[in-house]
């Protein structure tokens, strides 16, 4: 996606050769008008999968997501990381592990919003080593739900998760993917750049 890369060139910030800061207008500020492009996108690839429910997981995934949900028509709901006070019963969960904070977190959704008749789209900010969309993945599969597929703001295509969750036969689209962050640059895979530069 044309536009997110341009954010990313112009706004995105190498912390290291696997860390990309994107604060302006993901992790923290949050360009709406940015994202509501980012959910026509995600709308438009998934537009023939029947998708009945967005599933997520807090906090950076909600933008995208709800702004997904927005252009499909269905709702959003996001996993909790942490224990809610209202949230108690009926939950479904899952164990995420963080290869980046090296913890194991559980997450959980409410049985209420996911159940057997659901086609769900998982969609998520970034993609790294994959571990929060196979905890999302878990808890639709827990559900009885189906899943259409996975949508990512920004994969890391330099880590596992994409290979791992396309080998286990996942739609995986992906609007931005990183081929690298060495020496304080961004590169991107099938960038127009790239392309020209295969080109040549
Ligand atoms: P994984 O789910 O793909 O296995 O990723 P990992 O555990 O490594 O990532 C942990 C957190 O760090 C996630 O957010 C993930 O989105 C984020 N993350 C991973 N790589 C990057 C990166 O290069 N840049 C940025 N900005 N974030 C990255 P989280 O802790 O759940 O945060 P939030 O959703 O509450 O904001």
């Amino acid at each position: 996606m044309e536009l997110l890369i341009e954010k990313i060139k112009n706004e995105g910030i190498v912390l290291s050769s696997s860390v990309l800061k994107v604060d302006s207008f993901l992790n923290h500020q949050i360009d709406p008008q940015l994202m509501q492009e980012v959910g026509k996108e995600f709308a438009e690839r998934f537009a023939d999968s029947g998708i009945t429910r967005i599933l997520t997981i807090e906090s950076s995934g909600i933008a995208p997501a709800v702004m997904t949900g927005l252009q499909l028509k269905v709702p959003v709901v996001f996993a909790r990381k942490r224990k809610s006070l209202t949230l108690v019963n009926d939950l479904i969960t899952a164990s995420v592990y963080s290869f980046t904070k090296q913890e194991t977190s559980e997450i959980s959704v409410s049985k209420k919003y996911l159940d057997e008749k659901d086609k769900v789209l998982i969609i998520d900010d970034f993609l790294a080593n994959g571990q929060a969309a196979l905890g999302l993945a878990e808890i639709a599969k827990k559900a009885n739900a189906s899943i259409a597929g996975i949508g990512i703001v920004i994969e890391k295509g330099f880590q596992d998760g994409g290979r791992l969750l396309r080998e286990q036969g996942y739609r995986v689209e992906s609007l931005a993917i990183l081929d690298s962050l060495e020496n304080g640059m961004v590169s991107f895979e099938n960038s127009s750049e790239k392309m020209e530069e295969l080109a040549r």
